[in-house]
């Protein structure tokens, strides 16, 4: 669309060019072709190996498949308890799975969310993708679709993930994420009713203050195959105590991942509830795309979130369609993993938050006026 003001676009101009000046942490360069990057460092590097290597060995293995195969192995390794079966039960102890997985070539996404009894979310999530003309199915009818599609049904739940989830009720279901209910979820577990709109004068919250910076809690990666193509996926449990029912951004198309391989992908971890709001990796992609590098584009979009949510836990990892990248993040120290071409090792990026206040990120990253 052409910009109806000349003065407007002449803005955005200057916008991106201090932007794109801005960058703090030097442009990283691509190692070259098939490439994997995807959020954390640690148990997540196996997920980054696990696709490097099946991109290698066979230039069969397509970009969607290195997608699946690395996401899937978190699932299997349980990365950091935040990735596949038993981790992060819900009030009732549950653990319920979300994924979603992208084609960067068709923008075609198979996604499955608050997915139960089924281990192999982002292979749902794929069948979704490659068997149905929908993007999203959900609950105990995703789980239907699975098994039909030859997934097996399982308990996710474990005595890890039990005696968790019995700790919290232990501590009075303490902290939780019920706002403006009697009893107090401060202090007391439920049922919960709605507090009287007079009540609600006197706003009374219960924050998980602590929660986003102890966890880790989800893999989102991208992959370039060897051709250029690329693919983007995401797979997570969710949020430990979580209301049931409760979805957050992982598999939501441009917040817990997103790619458009004539420009690049992104991935993203964080307060999930928060982040789908902002749709990160849709901002980041279209950030590439107006020219600006993989870290301007990736502190441009966690710095729109923090304008309005300045304690939040963030992180993001993005690529453009060269195997350039970057990352940015808040909250915690994020980091990222990524290999490619001849690397004989995966690489672990290290990245301090952006600061929390505007004219403290202006000083450390020299950031344009925020939009
Ligand atoms: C790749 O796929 C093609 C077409 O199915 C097949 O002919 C070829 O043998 C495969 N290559 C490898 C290395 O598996
Ligand atoms: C509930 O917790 C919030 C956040 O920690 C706090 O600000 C508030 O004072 C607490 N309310 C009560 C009634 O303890
Ligand atoms: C962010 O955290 C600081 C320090 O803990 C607190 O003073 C401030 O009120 C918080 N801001 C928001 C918007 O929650």
């Amino acid at each position: 669309m052409a910009p109806r003001n000349p003065l407007r676009a002449s803005k955005v101009i200057l916008l991106l060019a201090l932007s794109a000046a801005s960058t703090s942490v030097s442009a990283s360069r691509s190692p070259g072709f098939p490439f994997v990057i995807n959020t954390w460092g640690g148990a997540f590097t196996a997920a980054t190996d696990a696709a490097y290597h099946a991109l290698i060995a066979n230039r069969n293995t397509s970009a969607l498949d290195g997608v699946e195969i690395g996401c899937a192995t978190c699932e299997k390794n349980q990365c950091d308890t935040t990735v596949g079966y038993g981790g992060s039960p819900d009030e009732s102890c549950e653990t319920t799975l979300d994924a979603m997985i992208m084609d960067g070539t068709t923008m075609k996404t198979g996604a499955v969310a608050g997915l139960r009894r089924i281990k192999d979310a982002i292979g749902v999530a794929r069948a979704v993708l490659e068997y149905t003309r929908h993007s999203l199915l959900v609950g105990d009818l995703a789980t239907n679709f699975a098994t039909e599609n030859g997934f097996k049904e399982q308990d996710l739940t474990t005595e890890a993930s039990r005696e968790k989830c019995e700790a919290w009720k232990r501590a009075n279901c303490q902290s939780n994420y019920r706002l403006n209910v009697a009893p107090d979820p401060n202090t007391s577990c439920g049922p919960y009713t709605p507090l009287p709109d007079i009540e609600q004068q006197t706003l009374i919250r219960s924050v998980m203050e602590d929660e986003g910076a102890a966890s880790h809690d989800t893999i989102s990666m991208v992959v370039i195959h060897e051709s250029g193509v690329m693919a983007a996926g995401t797979s997570t449990n969710g949020a430990s105590h979580k209301v049931p029912g409760r979805v957050g951004d992982g598999p939501i198309v441009g917040s817990g991942s997103y790619v458009d391989g004539e420009v690049g992908g992104c991935g993203a971890t964080g307060d999930g509830d928060i982040m789908m709001r902002f749709l990160p990796c849709y901002q980041a992609v279209e950030n590439l795309r107006q020219g600006m590098s993989p870290q301007g584009a990736a502190e441009d979009s966690v710095a729109r979130m923090l304008r309005k949510y300045p304690n939040m836990s963030s992180g993001i990892v993005v690529v453009n369609n060269k195997g350039e990248h970057g990352g940015a993040g808040s909250g915690w120290t994020f980091t990222y993993s990524f290999r490619g071409g001849a690397m004989e090792a995966t690489e672990v990026v290290s990245v301090p938050p952006l600061p929390r206040r505007l004219e403290e990120r202006r000083q450390t990253y020299d950031m344009p006026e925020e939009i």
